[in-house]
């Protein structure tokens, strides 16, 4: 046990040493983002990249009758997304521009990425793209995220207006704040780099509930200004929550966070704080994320009810999340997945919600 936490201890610092080495090596504003990118792809070395898309695949309409969430603002978020993140094919950049490309051309309206994903400028030439080939902007709900890193008022004004610039777009649907706070490597890093227990040193702000608020009064003023429709947050607690309404300033639109059929009490309660709040909620990991993805697809009531339904227990849960009026964000490079709103479909009938696990 004590053998365990000393390695885990030296695979921290190790980490952190890598983390603060890409600060400084490279001009990137988020390196942490490059270690994700490799991480990512090394794990999935031998997965097919996106194939290109047809140069004569014309635009398909948006899906007609498509169930959305009501922001605060009035806008509609379209139910079903794709996700942008931790998966060879939102790296590889050409892999990402043909993605959203066959994504868009083929009716799907939402995207979810963040700025530490790295792919902003691929997805911008995708959007400009399809636009060129009968895809609006307007009908395209873009979601975004500031990492913690550029928590603090003016850190986020830049982060923002450089996810602008990127993405080539004049306004973005939802911003959401990626994490209520830094990763603990990046605070090895300050400890041991730079003597330096004070991780808030470029921030302007002197813990993290300044650093939240902060950043919260920058993002309701660039929503002011129109550059952002509606505000969010990501993997927070209902404390973090409250500590943004307490402002007073723009409300919390939407949360996203790990949403499955197996998610712990206290998650639970956050579901139900979001439901009380009317904040929409997004989730990822609904095939169970790392730790519940083996056990989800074995489970007998999800195959069977799959196999009545002629979907594969993926879609099932994909479904499970839709029926209880939360949107899914699943990843994906494989144009037959992207195309295919398997789980969706024209009648609301609920059968995934009910099934027993
Ligand atoms: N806010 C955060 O902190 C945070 C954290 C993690 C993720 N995210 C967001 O959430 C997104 C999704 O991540 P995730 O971890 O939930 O999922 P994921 O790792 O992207 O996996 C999605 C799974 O769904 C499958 N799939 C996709 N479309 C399908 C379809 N139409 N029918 C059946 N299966 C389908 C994919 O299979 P194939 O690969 O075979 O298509 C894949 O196995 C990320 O891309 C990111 O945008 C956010």
């Amino acid at each position: 046990m004590g053998c365990c936490r000393s390695f885990c201890g030296i695979l921290v610092l190790l980490l952190a040493l890598l983390i603060g080495w890409l600060q400084v090596a490279c001009p990137q504003p988020h390196p942490t983002g490059l270690i994700f990118a490799t991480v990512f792809t090394i794990m999935g070395y031998n997965k097919p990249m996106t194939e290109p898309v047809p140069k004569n695949l014309e635009a398909a309409k948006k899906h007609e009758g498509e169930r959305t969430l009501t922001l605060a603002s009035g806008a509609k978020m379209p139910a079903i997304g794709i996700g942008m993140c931790c998966r060879p094919t939102a790296y590889h950049q050409e892999s990402v521009y043909n993605t959203i490309l066959w994504y868009l051309l083929q009716g799907g309206r939402h995207i979810d990425t963040a700025e530490i994903y790295g792919n902003h400028v691929a997805i911008g030439q995708a959007l400009k793209e399809a636009a060129k080939r009968g895809v609006p902007r307007e009908e395209v709900f873009l979601v975004t995220k500031v990492w913690p890193e550029d928590f603090g008022y003016d850190s986020t004004v830049h982060a923002v207006e450089r996810m602008l610039q990127d993405l080539g777009v004049d306004y973005i649907d939802v911003v959401l704040m990626h994490a209520p706070r830094k990763l603990a490597p990046l605070l090895v890093w300050h400890m041991y780099m730079e003597g330096s227990v004070d991780e808030f040193y470029n921030h302007g702000c002197k813990n993290h509930v300044a650093c939240r608020r902060n950043t919260w009064k920058a993002m309701s003023e660039l929503k002011d200004q129109g550059k952002i429709r509606d505000l969010g947050v990501s993997n927070f607690q209902i404390d973090q929550m409250k500590e943004l309404q307490a402002l007073k300033l723009a409300p919390i639109s939407v949360h996203q966070f790990q949403y499955h059929p197996w998610l712990p009490e206290f998650q639970q309660k956050v579901v139900e704080f979001c439901h009380a709040n009317k904040i929409a909620i997004t989730a990822y990991n609904s095939l169970g994320g790392f730790k519940d993805k083996d056990k989800a697809l074995v489970i007998e009531g999800l195959k069977a009810v799959g196999k009545k339904h002629s979907r594969s227990t993926g879609q099932v849960l994909l479904r499970w999340a839709l029926e209880k009026n939360v949107s899914v964000i699943p990843g994906t490079g494989n144009p037959k997945h992207i195309k295919v709103k398997s789980f969706e479909r024209k009648n609301r009938k609920t059968w995934a919600s009910t099934t027993s696990l």
